[in-house]
């Protein structure tokens, strides 16, 4: 394929875990790859890794709770590659504890964090990034197991994700006759920095150790482990494809058969 050919693919929080895998798989699969993440240092190291694998991929800091910030990204990933076909909006936080002892800020900014930030960037993307204009496009939201069932410790978390997956609905809905397909894809436990935090954070809520956590959450996966996050890219891979035309308004898991609904 041509770099003209080539179709152009957004990836935010792609310094880390899932964001990551699907920024190197997109890349490999024929897309150039503009990555987002707050951490600069992270975002110059990211793209200089992935170049050195050979992959055509570029970036700039994002912060998803910034609209200022979203649409700076938007426009510089459309300066450097052009119209935008593939949105991924993969940036996220954990975050819970006892629900009546929560703060606003925390409510507030996961939140934020989870699900205002893919109403933004989603917009930001069919508007600057051309996508309404267009008649395919891709967008992918990754959401989570916890966005279909609750989540004890985890009510913002969950919130968050239920959010998403209503707005993946809707959107989705709306969108079909247009040729863009809008889906979430649920992971449920996989094994990334954000994993161990969350595993931490258990730990100390139960008095317990990290590794007594992990076996804990393992022996809830039919599975038996956490997925990887190139088995949740995969998909993502998949929903990118113009195979994948007719799966619209979808909210899939890939979880080791958690949760099965
Ligand atoms: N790991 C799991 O078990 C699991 C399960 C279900 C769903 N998920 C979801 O999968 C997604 C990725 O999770 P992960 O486990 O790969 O997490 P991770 O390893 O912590 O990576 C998170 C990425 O998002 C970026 N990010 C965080 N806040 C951001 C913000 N405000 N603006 C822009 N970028 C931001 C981070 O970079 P900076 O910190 O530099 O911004 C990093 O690149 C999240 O939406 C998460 O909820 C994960």
């Amino acid at each position: 394929m041509s770099q003209q050919e080539k179709r152009v693919a957004l990836v935010s929080g792609a310094t880390s875990g899932i964001g990551l895998a699907v920024a190197r798989l997109l890349a490999s699969q024929n897309h150039r790859v503009f990555i987002g993440a707050r951490n600069a240092e992270n975002i110059t190291s990211t793209v200089k890794q992935l170049r050195e694998e050979g992959l055509d991929v570029d970036g700039t800091v994002l912060d998803v709770r910034d609209s200022a910030s979203v649409t700076a990204f938007v426009e510089a990933a459309v300066a450097r590659y052009g119209p935008v076909d593939v949105l991924v909006n993969n940036a996220g936080r954990s975050g819970g504890g006892i629900t009546a002892d929560l703060t606003d800020e925390l409510w507030d900014d996961v939140i934020d964090t989870n699900l205002n930030s893919v109403f933004r960037l989603t917009r930001e993307v069919l508007n600057t990034g051309r996508m309404r204009h267009s008649d395919r496009g891709r967008i992918i939201n990754i959401a989570s197991t916890a966005g279909k069932q609750g989540v004890v410790l985890g009510a913002p978390y969950s919130a968050s994700k239920h959010g998403v997956v209503g707005f993946t609905k809707a959107l989705g809905n709306e969108l079909a006759p247009t040729g863009i397909t809008v889906n979430a894809v649920c992971p449920g436990y996989v094994e990334t920095p954000m994993a161990q935090r969350v595993r931490q954070g258990y730990a100390s809520a139960y008095d317990t150790t990290e590794d007594a956590i992990l076996t804990k959450f393992q022996s809830k996966i039919p599975l038996g482990r956490y997925s990887t996050p190139e088995e949740v890219a995969g998909l993502v891979g998949y929903l990118a494809t113009d195979t994948a035309a007719s799966i619209t308004a979808q909210a899939l898991n890939v979880c080791g058969g958690l949760g099965n609904f």
